[in-house]
C-alpha cells in the first residue's frame, strides 16, 4: 500500500448564496508509505476533515490527484474512481473513524465489535473473545457488552466506535478526532492502540488535537493554514 496526494483541492459551491465558492482545501500534497503515520494539524476550518473525506471519497475532489496503490499493486486514482471501485476499497483497504458511532439499534455492543472479525472469517467464539478483550482494555465494563451502545455516554460510544474500526483494521485508516470526548488516560490508551497498529504496518492519517500524545508515533506532519475564501 502506498498513497500519493498531489495538489489536492476541494471547493464547495454554496447554491443558496449565489453559488459563492469556499476553498476548503488548496493544493495539498503529501505521500505515505506502508506503516507510516501522518498527523494533520491546523486551526478549525482549515480543511483537515475535508482532506480525509476526499480520500475516503465522501467528497469528490475538485482538483489534484489521490493515487492509492492497492495491495495487489493496482493503482487507483480516487479522483476519478467509479462508485463500485470506491465501495470495494472501503470494504477491504480504507477505513474511516469519525467522532460519532453509527450503528443499528438493538444490536449488542459485543456483536457490533466482533462483526468485522467474523466478516473476514474468524470463528464467532474467537471473534467475541477478542472483542471482549478490546472493550475491556478500553474500559468498557463487562455489564455493558450485552446491550446496545446507543444509550452509552459520549466517551463510551467513542471507544466502541474505535474498537469496531480497529479490531480488523483496513490497510489505511483515516482517523478524525476519535478521542474528542475522552479523558487524558483513555486518550493515552487509544494512542497506544494506534501505535500497535502502526507496528502491524497499518498506514494511518489522523487528526488529533493532543500533539504531545501523538508526537512520538507521528512520522510526518501536514500543517494547514487558516481558511481561505474565494469569490
Ligand atoms: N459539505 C460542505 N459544504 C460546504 N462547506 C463545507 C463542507 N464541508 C466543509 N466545508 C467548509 O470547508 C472548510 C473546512 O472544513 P473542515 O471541516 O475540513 O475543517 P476542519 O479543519 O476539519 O475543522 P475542525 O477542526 O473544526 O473540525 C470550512 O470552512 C467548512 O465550512
Ligand atoms: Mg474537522
Amino acid at each position: 500500500m502506498k498513497l500519493i496526494v498531489d495538489k489536492l483541492s476541494k471547493k464547495f459551491k454554496l447554491h443558496l448564496q449565489n453559488s459563492r465558492e469556499i476553498s476548503a482545501v488548496t493544493d495539498v500534497s503529501f505521500s505515505l508509505k506502508k506503516g507510516e503515520f501522518l498527523s494533520i494539524i491546523g486551526p478549525s476550518g482549515s480543511g483537515k476533515s475535508t482532506i480525509l473525506k476526499c480520500i475516503y471519497r465522501t467528497y469528490l475532489p475538485t482538483d489534484g490527484e489521490i493515487k492509492f496503490f492497492k495491495e495487489d499493486s493496482q493503482i487507483l486514482n480516487l479522483h476519478n474512481a467509479t462508485e463500485d471501485e470506491v465501495i470495494k476499497l472501503r470494504r477491504g483497504e480504507i477505513g474511516y473513524i469519525s467522532q460519532f458511532l453509527k450503528v443499528l439499534p438493538r444490536v449488542a455492543t459485543l456483536d457490533i465489535v466482533a462483526k468485522p472479525l467474523i466478516d473476514i472469517g474468524v470463528k464467532e467464539s474467537e471473534a467475541k473473545e477478542e472483542a471482549r478483550e478490546l472493550l475491556l482494555y478500553l474500559g468498557i465494563k463487562r455489564e455493558l457488552h450485552d446491550i446496545s451502545p446507543l444509550t452509552f455516554s459520549g466517551g463510551e460510544q467513542q471507544r466502541v466506535n474505535i474498537a469496531k474500526e480497529i479490531i480488523a483494521p483496513k490497510k489505511l485508516l483515516l482517523v478524525d478526532e476519535p478521542t474528542a470526548s475522552l479523558d487524558e488516560e483513555r486518550k493515552k490508551l487509544v494512542v497506544q492502540l494506534f501505535k500497535k497498529l502502526k507496528e502491524q504496518n497499518i498506514t494511518i492519517i489522523s487528526i488529533f488535537h493532543e500533539l504531545d500524545l501523538i508526537n512520538k508515533i507521528t512520522d510526518k506532519f501536514l500543517k494547514l493554514d487558516e481558511e481561505k475564501y474565494a469569490d
